[in-house]
């Protein structure tokens, strides 16, 4: 008797024939009808195409989630499921890698730079980077994997140029789509990215219905509201990538000044990935000292308005494509804290349900992240003048989503 994976069904050719007392695994029976693989039972155990080589288990993970050796992976058997003893790992075999999958979908410069920050966590078992320009996301993915013994990570990156390849995947970061260029907003780039954000939804709808999405395309608010309504995910579960990334700007420019290190900085850059910012300086700290203490209030304003305007100050320098390094660390930072759950609260562009007495929109909010997407919006004691502030953001950015129709 063996087990048939659903490894062993995805490099099938239309028709695997298994033995009549081979066990297969719910999941290979779905991926079965995914690809559309017709499974045969047949008197002798037949043989059959080898499957993909499993991603080996961590040496050493601080996945949070890793479960004992011989726990199934999500990729071989339903989440939550009883596992049967026929299906648990024997003694001395390689057990299945119990960490999850994730997808980067864009090989550019955010998403390439995304992937491997990701699996330099060894988190996860697997990365898949899609991109629709052939090899590229293929010659990346093994380029990066090439550095695996160098860097000390475990996690498998993969390339395709098909979206099919997100099958299994437990997190999606959405980064395909046009950079600004100089003398661009991000708004300029609404209607290329909304027909690449729609494609990319339709893939996730039908190969990755469970995953949670990070976007990340511009412009950011209405990507992330495109990419909910397109895919038909729950709000929880589709979160937009630009508060992490603001904040981190404003942490290392006030940092510039000599105050503290970057990492000993305190803030949060809320509202809109543009013009509608909100950086609420009362709740600014450095070494857990009020910035407004340290600093004079011309001064901090003025890296308020810089870290605003940091997207296009890069833009400007590069005079080509957009910033990627600090985008892709804090695409990868989300990933990483929904698997870690430490409780950090992150800047976050989320469906607003009505926080803060807010308009009922995408807007970045202090949130919690957790396996799942979103866990909980975070009230933060915000002064009257920041709330309005919060306010104006969040219905600029409702009326730039209704325009989108
Ligand atoms: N939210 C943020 O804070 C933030 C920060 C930086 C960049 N961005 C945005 O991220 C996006 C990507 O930036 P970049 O610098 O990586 O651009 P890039 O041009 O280097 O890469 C984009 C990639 O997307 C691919 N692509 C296009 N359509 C696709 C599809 N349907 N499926 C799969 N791949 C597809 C392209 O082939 C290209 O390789 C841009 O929209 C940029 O504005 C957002």
């Amino acid at each position: 008797m063996s087990v048939i994976t659903a490894a062993e069904v995805e490099s099938a050719k239309g028709v695997l024939v298994v033995g009549l007392k081979d066990v297969v695994t719910p999941l290979a029976r779905d991926r079965a009808k995914e690809l559309g693989v017709k499974i045969e039972r047949s008197g002798d155990a037949a043989p059959r195409p080898k499957p993909s080589p499993k991603p080996q288990p961590p040496a050493k993970s601080d996945a949070p989630s890793a479960k004992p050796a011989d726990a199934m992976s999500g990729a071989l058997y339903r989440r939550g499921a009883p596992v049967p003893n026929a299906l648990r790992a024997e003694p001395g075999a390689a057990a299945p890698d119990p960490r999850p999958v994730a997808a980067v979908i864009g090989a550019g410069h955010v998403g390439a730079m995304t992937a491997l920050r990701l699996a330099e966590t060894s988190l996860l078992s697997r990365i898949v980077l899609v991109d629709v320009v052939p090899g590229l996301a293929a010659g990346l993915a093994l380029d990066m994997w090439h550095s695996a013994s160098l860097r000390g990570f475990t996690t498998r990156i993969e390339g395709s140029a098909d979206i099919s390849a997100v099958a299994g995947a437990d997190y999606v970061v959405v980064t395909a789509g046009k950079p600004r260029q100089p003398g661009m907003s991000r708004t300029d780039l609404t209607g290329v990215n909304a027909e690449i954000i729609k494609k990319v939804a339709e893939g996730l709808r039908a190969h990755a219905p469970r995953s949670v999405v990070v976007v990340v395309t511009n412009p950011l608010e209405e990507m992330t509201h495109l990419m909910a309504k397109a895919s038909g995910f729950p709000p929880g579960r589709v979160v937009g990538m630009a508060g992490v990334l603001d904040s981190a700007r404003f942490r290392s420019l006030i940092a510039l000044t000599g105050v503290a290190k970057p990492e000993e900085i305190e803030a949060i850059a809320l509202g809109s990935h543009g013009p509608e910012m909100v950086i609420p300086l009362s709740l600014a700290k450095a070494k857990g000292a009020p910035l407004s203490s340290l600093l004079p209030a011309d001064q901090l304003n003025a890296i308020v308005e810089r870290a605003r305007d940091s997207g296009a100050e890069v833009v400007k320098l590069l005079q080509k494509g957009s910033a990627y390094f600090a985008p892709a660390e804090s695409a990868a930072a989300m990933v990483a804290e929904m698997l870690r759950e430490s409780g950090k609260v992150l800047a976050v562009c989320v469906q607003s349900g009505g926080a803060y007495g807010l308009e009922d929109t995408r807007v970045g909010l202090p949130v919690k992240l957790g396996r799942t997407g979103l866990k909980e919006i975070v009230q933060l004691p915000l002064t009257s003048a920041e709330k309005a502030a919060l306010a104006k953001a969040a219905s600029s950015i409702a009326a730039r989503v209704r325009e989108l129709g």
